[in-house]
């Protein structure tokens, strides 16, 4: 495995590897490696000939108030973990060099950006694709894979792709849970013991949500109420939102007809860890 650190020189290997007429495919990571990433990584394998994981820490979509210095950053292990899975490249750019002090642009998805995790993380979602672009200006994939664990940041990453344009194919890959349920994410290692035996609910709540879909039920506000009292059942978690929208205006819906996501995000009162889920009910992203 490759480690490039300097943008140039990435941007260099990946225009030798088109020269050679090689497939490039990139998964884009904050790092503290998990199977989740690496269920990603797998994907990226699959369909090109070039892997590349990307890691940085991206400041431009924490929140003043957010655990941007707390996220871990165990590179080494991370170094270990992508090797061993075959990754070809671990991309690691300067944070001076991604984010010079003369820095002054972004890119936005409007629309799509202030509702759900934008409302509670305002700015969030322009971080998240102005580092997106960059890193797709830097490594020139062909393919990118995201996970539908961050079904609303795949879904503004799409418009961001269709809307301007870009000449990469996006894969959304599944969620990767723990045995019990809980959607694996690095922002777990902040769990209490006693939070983490109470937070596989989160998903169990998803899961009777989709139980009844199964077996006919249609009305959201139905959904909602079920997916809320199975969260009451537990005074360690503090749900900040459960919402049932159409999977791509990410506008509510009374009744479920098309691709419908039915997204939550809930913070653990001991250790204020937020966790967020979803489930995508009538298609796929
Ligand atoms: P990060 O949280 O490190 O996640 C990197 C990718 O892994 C994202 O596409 C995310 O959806 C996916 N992922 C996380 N947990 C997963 C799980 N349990 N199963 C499957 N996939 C999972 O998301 C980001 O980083 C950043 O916002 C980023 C896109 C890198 C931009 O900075």
């Amino acid at each position: 495995m490759k480690i490039i650190r300097s943008i140039p020189e990435m941007q260099t290997v990946s225009r030798n590897l088109h020269n050679d007429t090689k497939k490039i495919g990139l998964v884009p990571t904050m790092g503290a490696l998990h199977d989740g990433h690496l269920s990603l990584l797998h994907k990226a394998q699959q369909h090109s000939d070039v892997s590349v994981m990307s890691i940085f820490v991206n400041p431009t979509q924490f929140g003043p108030s957010e655990d941007f210095n707390q996220y871990p950053r165990p590179f080494e292990e991370d170094c270990k973990k992508a090797e061993e899975h075959g990754c070809d490249i671990l991309f690691v750019p300067y944070a001076k060099e991604v984010y010079p002090d003369t820095h002054m642009t972004y890119v936005s998805v409007e629309n799509l950006t202030e509702t759900l995790e934008g409302a509670s993380r305002p700015g969030h979602f322009r971080g998240v694709t102005t580092i997106v672009l960059k890193l797709f200006t830097m490594v020139t994939p062909d393919i990118a894979v995201f996970g539908r664990k961050d079904a609303q940041q795949a879904i503004v990453i799409r418009r961001m792709v269709t809307d301007l344009n870009l000449p990469v194919e996006l894969i959304i890959a599944d969620t990767i849970r723990e045995k019990d349920g809980l959607a694996i994410s690095s922002r777990n290692s902040y769990l209490t013991d006693a939070e983490r035996i109470a937070v596989p609910v989160i998903y169990k709540g998803l899961s009777r949500a989709q139980e009844e879909y199964n077996r006919g039920e249609r009305h959201a506000e139905k959904l909602l109420q079920l997916i809320g009292t199975t969260y009451n059942d537990t005074k360690l978690i503090k749900t900040e939102y459960i919402a049932i929208v159409d999977a791509e205006t990410l506008r509510p819906v009374d009744v479920l007809t098309g691709t419908t996501l039915i997204a939550v995000a809930c913070r653990t009162t001991q250790s204020h860890t937020r966790l967020i889920d979803n489930i995508v009910l009538g298609g796929h992203l």
